[in-house]
């Protein structure tokens, strides 16, 4: 809205300094702000939705209330500047800094390992701290809730946890140690502990060397705010953006007279509601009203009959509020607020909480809501307010159902709500169910309220809501209506079920889909709240009379067990690695727990990332135009809007690319037709990141949609639509074999997964003025692709172009190829321009573009003994590739040659080929087929112990390959290591009493059932071709006596560049602070290979190593000459006498090589050997589960840097439990993704650790090939996570067979808690209505 009146100043202060904005613009959010006008980069973007906790900082305000400073934890991406009058903002910067003093918090994650990509750490680091400022001392639990709405994609949590578990009170390591409960102390066989457990080592850092906590050191609130707290304002403030007014009264009255001016203008609280609709689903409000300085609305005030709550209060104050009452009232009168409180605990993220208000909350009327179906059956009152006075209206159906007859008028605010305590005979609970623990929007979400007559179990009133089974909060009030009078007892519960699956119905393809476990969910959800009565009925003393004088039903504690939820528990663990040999000098580093080189910038934000270098001169921003359609002839482009908007200054199509568009099937930019939704077909460049995005928009493209259009692997295969031909392996003779044994057919699917790298693709192309040389600045895994695409792109020599990797925020295979396809487009426009042109991915858009790991369909037949002797094996599989080749034949390869896994079986074929689908193409993934054939393979075992009624490590062990032998290529292996990390991991997890106890737990238990499985691993590192192992070092000694390296290999978290470092220092006995790598770029390493496949380190250490003798083969005379001379010394004598200080080192690399027309050959340069065994227990009714024990045991030969290794294995096994269990992408029946963001799409979060997560590097192991003994583990350790999967799989098959249903069931990935809750089928998933597929468009559609 263009205003010509003036705005008022904005003041806040952050980090101790006064802002003053005269400007202020309501549209731009604090974390804009931080980075761009205050270049204050340390707080990062990744989701810009409040989702993931990246961008986390404290905000201190004075509470007029309580007259106290509050400090608290907001996302700033999702803080308008302009709710910031008169508060302090904390960030990573003010916290710290490596240049004066580090603060404990960011001492103690980066010395704990926390930190791997450091994208996620600065956000981390300020929960922490902001916990810190409020609970010096916290509790644990306290910690898990203070870091619960933080994401981190790298370590797997565990150190994170770690080291802020330094600062808990009852922290003391191991809670079970020395009580003979330790998780070191147990094993089955404690004698077989390997080779002299004296040097095993089980501390990765050194608490005592910790610096205090001294929070008298902490930046104090400023004095200024204070005392304009203590003043308060009461003249309205106005601030003017661009396009949107934000108006702030200092009274309620000016409020309400407000609201009377501008009906329509929302009033923004925490804009967790407002904000991400306004970025996804393009809401705009002119004016926007802010009531946060009005005390009023913070009021609490309670009565003998209830509490009354400001609408202003935030989620995190209406929780301590509620836990206040519940320990001042007796429980009977505390029951809604006990049901609240049990969903305030799992509501979204601290930060959300501490931002998101009961007010908007409630009148967000999200279908979602967590809370809305609780405060409806709590018979809660709503107090509003008017210029023309206040009235109350109940929280009920039509309001949630936003019926006018039943809402706020449009001058109305919600001042407060009313909830009135429960009475005696009343019983009130809540249940949801999401895809994980925390932080996550629910499915299904219930509140339920039941009163008694009193002294019996005849009901006199039912409340039952819902939400997520349609578009508002859903009070099922015929059904209730109907069960009035009725007795609380099975008849009831039938009876209760039949009705709310008529009223709470469904259609099939409602939006969201999962219709059919909603609609299980509806009645699980009941039968649980009538477990839950029943046990409070049982209760000695509560039932006085029982009309016909029989006892209400009695219930077996067998069942009862389908009531406590899962409670979110700190896990413990620990860490096993072989010290170094004792002769090893001290100050030679390798082998020992180092730190990440830049842990300690990640954690005070002082490491740049590529988004954090500051604006260049004349500086352009590039945003992407995208095809709407999956399979489609491009008409028309129309441009001329978006080229009218103030600031574009340009739209880049095919036609501005002076070189090659891509390839032939792969454009960079697409012309004439389109080949999946998502793919780029222009990009605009304007000045400002708004600019660029609202031209976007503008951008208008016809199409005429092309046949076929092919989602599915079903499709494709249907269709013969494929990337490339078939890829085979086979020995023996597998049909004569499968004459002489039993057999099973079945089909296994794998879903995709999204890399969700917590930095999006990002690169700022700069032109220089002469040579048409440019300088590119990019996260990639692969700068030399980037350099190649873009000299082709360009047309110009490679030699002119640079790029330049400081650092990557996590890769994961998703930035070998994709960079080079953003860089390229991104040096057209600054071609074309002339001007530095930055691209940075928004969540949404790097999902939609980039494409995944690779969904995967297998069919296997078997072919087995009894005995569980597997003589004949034939898998067949196919991979959802999407619309262009990218890695997809090699993916293909790579599953085929993998896929035997650990197994030695004699008639074995192996078939696999890629789909072509009209889906963005799939591409590199950690541990690229691996995860996703595996898992067939061991479905197939876990198949075959069920026919013969053995358990599946029986027929595992039974398979494995035990001597020396050959794979199914013909290459030659030693297993060893192989049977000594699986027979480890069985001691060590205490496997086999285990699985008697579990047992014993399932027999005691019918709604709960445990699960426990152990899975072995060959995991081959490398590429299949000798040449891309090839790698190149350079490096320079300087007069100072300083070393710079430089490698071919990219810092992706992975800490290439400190195990570098620490092979330069053991070659030159150097210690690595006198070492330094700056970056990896094309102009000192050229020609690099790929950072991928788990050989990074393996062969940049060896070209290190090479680069580093040459030099010291140089200095030898020198040192010869005077051995007492110090390095120093030696260097300025070899400068005198012009020896060179420089070496590029060399590494031509493993000699691998693979045949596919005769199929053999030496692919992989070596194996990597682990086993993991997991323990689950799974709710029945809902699909939840909690991961009780996960057990590790690695072969990493000789660590190069064990912190880094065992942090590889943990992060990697965390990703592989997501793929496995949480992580589901899902596409409309048109192509479209739906899921793009944290909101949709789950990866792990701190919750889903496993309680216990114990992790062993196999002691006393070698490996001559490799740079001093040691093995790559970036990629092995996802296939482990699917020890999870297994055990889920088993505690499931355990149900199964309790319900005398087929034991063996489809297995597909992930485990959802939907899949898990549909499998466990019981009479409830028998009773809901299922809808003939025919009848309805399904709202989404399985890709695999
Ligand atoms: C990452 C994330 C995770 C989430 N997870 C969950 C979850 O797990 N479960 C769940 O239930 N919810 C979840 N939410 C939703 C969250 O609970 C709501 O967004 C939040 O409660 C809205 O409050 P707010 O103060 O931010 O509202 P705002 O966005 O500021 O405002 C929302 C609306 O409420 C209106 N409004 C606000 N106050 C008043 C008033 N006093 N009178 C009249 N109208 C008013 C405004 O006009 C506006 O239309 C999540 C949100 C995010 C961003
Ligand atoms: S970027 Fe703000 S929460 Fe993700
Ligand atoms: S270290 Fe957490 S996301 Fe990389």
């Amino acid at each position: 809205m263009p205003h010509l009146s003036r705005s008022d100043e904005l003041v806040f202060f952050v980090n101790g300094r006064k802002v003053l904005e005269r400007n202020a613009d309501p549209e731009v959010t604090l974390l804009t702000f931080l980075r761009k006008n205050l270049r204050l980069t340390g707080t990062k973007y990744v989701c810009g939705r409040g989702g993931c906790g990246a961008c986390t900082v404290m905000v201190s305000k004075h509470d007029p209330v309580s007259r106290k400073i509050r400090h608290f934890s907001v996302t700033a991406c999702l803080v308008p500047i302009c709710s910031l009058y008169g508060a302090a903002v904390t960030t990573v910067e003010g916290v710290g800094s490596i240049k004066t003093r580090l603060h404990p918090v960011q001492e103690r994650i980066a010395k704990s390992h926390g930190t791997q990509c450091g994208f996620c750490t600065p956000g981390m680091v300020m929960s922490m701290y902001t916990l810190l400022r409020n609970h010096p001392q916290p509790s644990e639990e306290q910690l898990m809730e203070a870091l619960g709405g933080n994401l981190c994609r790298c370590t797997g949590y565990r150190p994170i946890l770690e080291s802020g578990r330094t600062f808990c009170a009852e922290s003391s390591g191991c809670q079970q140690k020395g009580r003979g409960k330790c998780c070191l102390d147990q094993g089955e066989n404690a004698t077989s502990s390997l080779g002299g457990e004296s040097d095993i080592c089980t501390e990765l850092f050194a608490k005592d060397e910790f610096q205090p906590l001294d929070p008298t050191q902490e930046l104090i609130f400023p004095p200024e705010l204070l005392r304009m707290a203590e003043n308060p304002e009461k003249r309205t403030l106005t601030f003017h953006g661009e396009r949107v007014t934000w108006i702030s009264p200092g009274t309620l009255k000016d409020l309400l007279e407000l609201k009377v001016k501008h009906p329509d203008a929302p009033l923004i609280l925490g804009n967790t509601s407002l904000g991400p609709a306004k970025k996804s689903q393009g809401h705009f409000h002119p004016v926007l009203l802010s009531p946060a300085r009005i005390s009023e609305l913070s009021m609490v005030s309670t009565t003998s009959e209830g509490l009354t709550i400001g609408a202003g209060c935030s989620l995190a104050q209406v929780k301590d509020i509620l836990a206040g009452r519940v320990s001042e009232l007796p429980e009977e009168k505390t029951q809604t607020y006990r049901a609240l409180l049990k969903h305030l605990k799992r509501l979204a993220g601290q930060q959300i909480r501490n931002m998101a208000s009961l007010g908007g909350h409630i009148m967000s009327r999200h279908c979602y809501s967590d809370l809305n179906p609780v405060l409806a059956v709590g018979n809660t009152a709503l107090n509003l307010m008017s210029k023309e006075g206040t009235r109350q209206i109940p929280l009920d159906r039509d309001f949630l159902a936003g019926l006018a007859s039943a809402d706020l008028k449009p001058e109305e605010i919600l001042e407060s709500v009313y909830i009135p305590h429960s009475q005696r005979w009343e019983f009130v609970s809540a249940f949801r169910q999401a895809q994980c623990q925390q932080n996550a929007l629910a499915d299904v979400t219930a509140g339920m309220r039941v009163l008694f007559q009193e002294g019996t179990d005849t009901i006199e009133d039912l409340s039952l809501a819902y939400g997520g089974v349609g578009d508002a909060t859903i009070s099922a009030q015929k059904s209730c209506q109907q069960l009035l009078g009725r007795r609380w007892n099975e008849p009831m519960l039938d009876e209760a079920c039949r009705l709310l699956l008529d009223e709470v119905s469904l259609p099939g393809g409602a939006p969201g889909g999962s219709v059919e476990f909603k609609r299980t969910l509806v009645v699980s959800f009941f039968f649980k709240f009538y477990l839950e009565v029943l046990q409070e009925l049982k209760k000695p003393g509560k039932l006085l009379s029982v009309p016909d004088g029989h006892h209400f039903p009695e219930i077996s504690d067998r069942f009862l067990s389908a009531l406590e939820d899962f409670p979110a528990t700190v896990p413990q663990g620990v860490q096993r690695y072989q010290s170094v040999d004792s002769h090893q000098a001290l100050q030679d580093p390798v082998g020992r727990p180092i730190m990440h080189l830049s842990g300690l910038k990640h954690a005070t934000g002082e490491a740049i990332f590529c988004d954090d270098i500051p604006t260049v001169d004349k500086e352009l921003f590039m945003a992407l135009v995208t095809s709407t359609r999956a399979h489609a002839k491009i008409i028309s482009v129309d441009l001329s809007k978006a080229l009218e908007l103030p600031g574009v200054v340009d739209v880049i199509t095919a036609e501005d690319i002076p070189g090659t568009n891509g390839a032939e099937d792969d454009k960079l930019l697409a012309v004439d037709k389109v080949l999946c939704v998502g793919q780029i077909v222009c990009a605009v460049v304007a000045e400002t990141e708004a600019q660029a995005k609202r031209a976007v928009e503008e951008t208008k493209i016809a199409y005429e949609d092309l046949e076929p259009v092919i989602f599915t692997i079903e499709d494709a295969i249907k269709h013969s639509s494929f990337l490339c031909p078939e890829k085979k392996l086979e020995q023996g003779n597998v049909e004569k074999a499968f004459e002489e044994v039993d057999q099973i057919v079945e089909e296994v699917h794998v879903g995709g997964q999204e890399h969700f790298y917590m930095e999006t693709q990002r690169v700022l192309v700069i032109p220089k003025t002469e040579d048409k040389e440019l300088d590119i600045y990019v996260s990639t895994q692969d700068p030399a692709h980037v350099q190649k695409t873009v000299s082709s792109t360009l047309n110009i020599p490679i030699n002119r172009i640079t790029c330049h990797v400081k650092r990557v925020g996590g890769g994961f295979g998703g930035k070998v190829g994709r960079p080079a396809v953003l860089g390229a487009i991104a040096a057209v426009g600054a071609n074309k321009t002339g001007y530095p042109i930055r691209l940075v991915l928004d969540r949404e858009d790097d999902m939609l573009i980039t494409g995944g790991r690779h969904p995967l369909f297998g069919k296997y037949k078997v072919g087995f003994m009894n005995s569980g002797r597997i003589r004949a094996l034939d898998i067949e599989c196919f991979i959802n590739g999407g619309c262009t080749l990218d890695d997809s034949e090699l993916v293909t390869e790579f599953l085929i040659l993998k896929m035997e896994n650990a197994y030695k079986i004699r008639n074995l074929r192996f078939r696999g080929r890629a789909c072509m689908t009209n889906l963005p193409s799939n591409t590199a993934f950690r541990g690229f087929g691996f995860p996703q054939g595996t898992l067939v393979t061991e479905s197939c075992i876990t198949a075959v112990a069920a026919k013969c009624g053995l358990l599946p490590e029986k027929v595992r062990e039974k398979n494995m390959y035990k001597t020396v032998d050959k794979t199914i290529y013909k290459q030659a292996f030693n297993p060893e290591p192989l049977i000594r990390c699986w027979n480890e991991c069985l001691d060590k997890s205490s496997f086999h009493s285990r699985r008697m106890q579990v047992a014993e737990f399932n027999k005691k238990n019918y709604w709960r059932k445990r699960g426990l499985a152990v899975v072995p691993m060959k995991f081959s590192v490398g590429f299949a071709a000798t040449s891309f192992h090839q790698a190149a070092a350079l490096v320079h000694i300087y007069t100072d006596g300083s070393v710079l390296v430089t490698h071919g290999g990219n810092e992706l978290g992975q800490g290439i560049h400190t195990k570098m470092l620490q092979v330069a220092s053991r070659e030159l006995k150097v210690p690595m602070s006198h070492m330094h790598i700056c970056e990896t770029s094309t102009a000192t390493v050229p020609n690099t290979i790929a950072t991928a496949a788990s050989i990074g380190s393996d062969v940049n250490g060896r070209a290190v190593q090479n680069a580093c003798q040459i030099l010291l083969k140089r200095l030898e005379p020198i040192i010869k000459k005077n051995p007492e001379g110090t390095w120093e010394d030696w260097i300025e004598a070899a400068f005198e006498q012009r020896i060179s200080l420089s070496a590029t080192g060399y590494f031509r690399g493993y000699e691998a090589f693979m045949d596919w027309e005769k199929g053999e050959g030496d692919p992989f340069p070596y194996y990597v050997y682990g086993a993991a065994s997991s323990e689950v227990e799974v709710d029945c009714l809902t699909g939840a589960h909690k991961k009780i024990r996960t057990d590790i045991v690695m072969d990493a030969c000789c660590s190069l840097n064990p912190a880094i290794d065992i942090g590889q294995i943990e992060g990697s096994f965390t990703q592989g439990m997501g793929l496995y269990t949480t992580e589901e992408l899902k596409y409309s029946p048109e192509g479209v993704l739906y899921s793009r963001g944290p909101d949709d799409y789950k990866i792990p979060t701190i919750t889903d650790v496993p309680e216990e997560f114990n992790v062993s590097l196999l002691p006393s192991s070698q490996t001559p090939l490799t740079i001093y003994s040691s093995k790559g583990l970036g990629e092995s350790g996802m296939f482990l996570g699917s020890s999870v999967f297994f055990a889920i799989a088993d505690a499931v098959a355990t149900a199964r067979r309790e319900r005398d249903i087929a034991e063996d069931f489809t297995v597909r990935s992930p485990a959802t808690p939907e899949r898990v809750r549909m499998a466990c089928a019981d009479r409830f998933t028998e009773m809901i209505p299922r809808d003939d597929p025919k009848t309805f468009k399904p709202w989404s559609i399985p890709i695999a």
